[in-house]
């Protein structure tokens, strides 16, 4: 089975719009576990312009689902994702000013740091996986630092998928059964849609957990919270 886990950090945006408390981002949150997610996903970006290091604090004792905080592990973050405990960090290499995250991590040159970082989240029992390209290579190295999981950065796919869905989606295949092969869990995420979801897990072998936001908030705006959650989970049958 594979879980569909809710990345809210585009409630949190809308909520700073206005700099009040709505939208109500614990409130969605325990909404979308409450209409069948199976997780919630939230990067904290050092200038808290989505999801803030507090509205991580709050929903830690609140949330009934896997928590999974995304993020590039600064002496910041990691004291944060320490502190919290979620079910899993996912390390993103994204430096502070980006929109939002656009590469996956090079393995070979940052093995030894993900391996330290990776290590401590490990002894604090949280689930690591690291975002990544669908790279063999890349996905080899991933392994060497000790990883539970690695996140495949589904971007190109999705921008492929509209010319040529086979070829699109064809390294990714590739890639989930090298990680199958050394070990490692499989989760997915960026850009990922109504269009382009059912084809992409009928394709992608061992595939443990997408998350899912900006598409997924945006489909909320036409067709509500609960009847969108449904609509992607009957994707992911
Ligand atoms: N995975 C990672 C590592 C991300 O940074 C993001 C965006 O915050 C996502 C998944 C979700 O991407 P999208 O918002 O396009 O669904």
């Amino acid at each position: 089975m594979t879980k569909l886990s809710v990345n809210i950090n585009k409630i949190a945006t809308l909520r700073n719009a206005r700099g009040g408390n709505l939208p109500d981002l614990l409130r969605t949150a325990l909404d979308c576990e409450r209409f069948g997610a199976d997780g919630i996903t939230v990067h904290p970006r050092p200038d808290e312009r989505h999801v803030r290091y507090q509205d991580v604090l709050d929903l830690q004792p609140v949330l009934k689902t896997e928590f999974n905080i995304e993020g590039y592990p600064s002496d910041k973050f990691m004291a944060l994702v320490m502190q919290v405990k979620p079910a899993q960090v996912t390390l993103v290499p994204d430096p502070p000013g980006v929109l939002t995250s656009n590469a996956g991590w090079d393995t070979v040159k940052y093995e030894h740091f993900l391996a330290d970082v990776i290590s401590g989240f490990k002894s604090a029992g949280i689930r690591t996986s690291v975002f990544i390209d669908p790279d063999e290579n890349l996905i080899l190295r991933a392994a060497k630092t000790g990883t539970d999981r690695v996140e495949l950065y589904t971007e190109a796919y999705a921008r492929e998928f509209s010319i040529d869905p086979a070829k699109a989606v064809q390294p990714f295949h590739k890639a989930a059964q090298t990680a199958f092969d050394c070990g490692l869990g499989l989760n997915a995420g960026h850009d990922l849609n109504l269009i382009n979801l059912n084809f992409f897990y009928r394709h992608v072998p061992h595939l443990l957990e997408v998350s899912i936001g900006h598409a997924l908030i945006c489909d909320a705006l036409y067709y509500g919270l609960e009847n969108t959650i449904q609509m992607y989970l009957r994707l992911l049958k």
